[in-house]
């Protein structure tokens, strides 16, 4: 496996989720009964992934609670007789090897993702931003990045969609050079949150790339750029002049849980793909009588 670690960032600040990012983190924000990062990091799973390193702020210490195991509590559900969630609980403790880092100041994603290196070391990595979900029929989207990485030379990918040309302004916008593959497209530029007018295409980064460990070289020389931060895109730009650097078109739907009604969209989704819950949902929608 040419990938095995997942960096995920879940440092923010999450100030469009305020008040509840107040006392929690928005990653761990229930989409039903999941937290929001557990969706990511099963899909990870689910593409191979078997080490994540999670990059936490001081007092986040709710998601190392909840990937930890936790035997007495175990033991009590095994007590009363209830195996299956006892079960439930150890599988969330031992599915895959979990490293938290913290980042002692929010200098932004790049920053953030910087914070992985001394974990990952020359290993490759997949990013997945700690507060996107996606949810796909078949093949997920992290592994279809993972083998956009392994066709083109282990190079980065940055992983997207094409968006309504309308909305571009709010994501990274592809300067693309060639397209060199079924979804596939090398790039020349990305050009962050461009008026629509300017925008080079409407091919948008959307939270998930993959990575070789030259990145951090990038990172580390990285200044400060937009909002005093350390911008991923910036580290990127510059790998971009030493080696070809990719962008995949992924299948599947992404949800930006960070945002009110992308979260609100993803639960309703979830629940309507779920035997448990799609039918009671699917007869509430119906009573409601909206036009
Ligand atoms: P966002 O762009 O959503 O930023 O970060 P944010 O600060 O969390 O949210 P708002 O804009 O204030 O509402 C994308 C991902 O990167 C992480 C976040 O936790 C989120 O999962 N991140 C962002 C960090 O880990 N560190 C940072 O310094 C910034």
């Amino acid at each position: 496996m040419s990938v095995k670690f997942a960096v995920i960032p879940c440092a923010g600040h999450g100030t469009r989720f305020l008040p509840i990012t107040k006392g929690v983190p928005k990653e761990m924000c229930p989409i039903i009964d999941k937290p929001t990062l557990d969706y990511i990091v099963e899909e990870c799973i689910a593409g191979g992934i078997e080490e994540f390193v999670i990059i936490v702020s001081e007092g986040k210490d709710d998601i190392k609670k909840y990937y930890s195991l936790d035997e007495a509590y175990e033991k009590e559900l095994r007590s009363l007789g209830k195996d299956k969630y006892a079960d439930l609980i150890h599988k969330i403790g031992t599915k895959a090897k979990f490293h938290y880092v913290t980042q002692h100041e929010l200098l932004g994603l790049g920053h953030a993702v910087l914070q992985a290196k001394e974990v990952v070391g020359n290993e490759n990595f997949v990013v997945c931003c700690g507060d996107d979900i996606c949810l796909y029929e078949n093949k997920t989207p992290v592994a279809q990045l993972i083998e956009a990485f392994e066709a083109n030379g282990e190079n980065t990918v940055v992983g997207g969609q094409t968006v309504a040309h309308e909305n571009i302004n709010k994501y990274g916008s592809m300067d693309v050079k060639r397209q060199v593959a079924d979804r596939t497209y090398e790039l020349k530029g990305i050009v962050e949150k461009p008026d629509p007018e300017v925008a080079p295409s409407d091919l948008a980064s959307l939270g998930k790339w993959v990575f070789n460990s030259k990145i951090f070289d990038e990172l580390e020389k990285t200044p400060r750029g937009k909002g005093g931060e350390i911008q991923l895109t910036d580290a990127i730009a510059s790998l971009m002049k030493k080696e070809p650097v990719y962008f995949y078109d992924f299948v599947g739907k992404r949800y930006d849980c960070g945002d009110k009604l992308g979260y609100l969209t993803a639960i309703i989704d979830v629940a309507l793909k779920r035997d448990d819950l799609k039918e009671g949902v699917k007869a509430h929608i119906k009573s409601l009588n909206l036009d």
